[in-house]
């Protein structure tokens, strides 16, 4: 049965419900022109692109494609750059060439690009020096200083927040589109990784064996791989702001159905992955392909509750489960939660998130996670998946195509001493261009 036909969903029905993690702007009159606004402009991505994403995803799900979704914890209106979007196309991509073949399948690239702008916080307040302000929920809501005029939230963000995600996914199309993708030339997006990292020979093997695979595809096809697909690259972001969401949520008459058009992929995050909350109504009325984060300690019926409304009609690519436990808790974790998903008759794509159960603070009091436990936790997803018949179909890592320096380990050895050297996130710390590839090198040599 379709969802738009289900009498009880509305674009707004959300709003009947406790709604988690939302900004509470003091003028409402402001807010409401703001999301006029919004809903006046034309969408981010098209219904298109969504459904083949989905059927990507469906792929995936199937065991004929592999899922690679990374970027940053948050983005930046400041970080709207060239070099930060080149950055991040490029080690996807890298990433993407190594997984592919080492998993001979093909990878389904996404990234959280275009439209991450919102975040979950732990407390609504922040305190400092006996001063408390509302807590910095991402440039798409306030400012990052801590004063009261940057910390109030803006409704005038919103729509320089939609502007930003239109001005990356228009340059991430034209690069994309240009030929910057042409697997053909993967010497274009090539860093320094190449010549300096010890796990450099293992790469430049795979760049080879990838090339000649693609001359022997291209002389079956008669044609060149990368105009095989439209779009080859999708954007996603958490889906958190639900103003915002829904201000580009659209009914199409051609589709008889909804549409959520600011990106391709949303989320839920674990915060707000409530069954009987705000965000599950209203991601369960789109058309979307959803992702769920989920992890702690969720009870079975939690996750059937949530699987249940989310995918009713058990549609193959519909619903992704991204799992982040930590590289100590997956194993008495994952298992439960598998069955738990099995015994409801609906399928769903499973995707391994190592980073966010494996955040720690150092003494010195930054945040960071370790390489080896991040590597711990993704091989040990591989390993239940295969034990018990299921399948891990993709991996959600927070990366940057940067040198900073916010994970420790890896083969130069980071330490806690090396994290002020070149420490540049806001929020969660990402895998660096050669952890990321590390990564990447890892997943594809357990294939
Ligand atoms: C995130 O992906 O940045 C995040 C906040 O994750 P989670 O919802 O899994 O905590
Ligand atoms: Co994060």
């Amino acid at each position: 049965m379709s969802q738009a036909r289900d009498s009880a969903w509305a674009p707004d029905s959300w709003q009947r419900l406790p709604a988690r993690q939302q900004p509470s702007y003091a003028d409402e009159q402001e807010l409401q022109a703001a999301l006029a606004t919004l809903a006046s402009l034309p969408p981010l991505v098209t219904s298109w692109e969504v459904e083949q994403l989905k059927d990507r995803l469906a792929d995936a799900q199937a065991g004929r494609a592999f899922v690679l979704q990374g970027g940053d914890c948050a983005e930046s209106f400041a970080e709207c750059t060239s070099p930060r979007i080149v950055g991040q196309l490029k080690v996807l991509l890298q990433m993407s060439v190594v997984l592919m073949a080492g998993l001979k399948r093909p990878v389904v690239r996404i990234g959280r690009l275009a439209g991450q702008y919102a975040k979950p916080r732990s407390a609504d307040q922040e305190t400092r020096d006996g001063e408390s302000l509302p807590s910095y929920r991402g440039d798409l809501v306030n400012r990052e200083p801590f004063t009261a005029a940057d910390r109030e939230p803006d409704p005038a963000l919103l729509l320089r927040g939609y502007e930003r995600a239109a001005l990356t996914l228009n340059f991430l199309r034209a690069l994309v589109d240009g030929g910057f993708a042409d697997l053909h030339h993967p010497e274009n997006w090539d860093l320094d990784f190449v010549s300096r990292s010890p796990a450099a020979e293992q790469y430049r093997a795979v760049v080879q064996q990838v090339s000649n695979s693609l001359d022997f595809f291209e002389s079956v096809t008669g044609g060149p791989v990368h105009y095989t697909r439209r779009v080859d690259f999708y954007s996603a972001h958490e889906g958190l702001h639900l103003h915002y969401e829904q201000a580009q949520t659209r009914f199409l008459e051609h589709r008889q159905n909804w549409y959520n058009l600011t990106t391709h992929f949303p989320w839920i995050g674990m915060r707000t992955a409530d069954p009987d909350g705000a965000h599950v109504e209203f991601f369960r009325g789109v058309q979307n392909p959803v992702g769920v984060k989920i992890g702690g300690e969720l009870s079975t019926e939690r996750l059937q509750a949530l699987v249940r409304r989310l995918n009713p009609d058990n549609e193959p690519g519909r619903l992704t489960l991204i799992h982040r436990f930590g590289a100590a808790r997956i194993e008495a974790e994952l298992p439960r939660l598998v069955d738990a998903v099995r015994s409801t008759g609906i399928d769903v794509l499973w995707v391994c998130d190592p980073m966010h159960g494996n955040t720690e603070t150092t003494a010195g009091g930054i945040k960071t996670r370790r390489l080896e436990n991040i590597q711990s936790e993704l091989r040990a997803a591989l390993h239940l998946h295969r034990e018990m018949g299921s399948n891990l179909g993709g991996v959600h890592l927070e990366l940057t195509g940067e040198h900073v320096t916010e994970c420790t380990g890896g083969s130069r050895g980071l330490t806690d001493e090396d994290l002020t050297r070149d420490y540049r996130s806001l929020v969660d710390p990402r895998l660096n261009y050669e952890q990321a590839m590390e990564i990447a090198l890892d997943i594809a040599n357990q294939a």
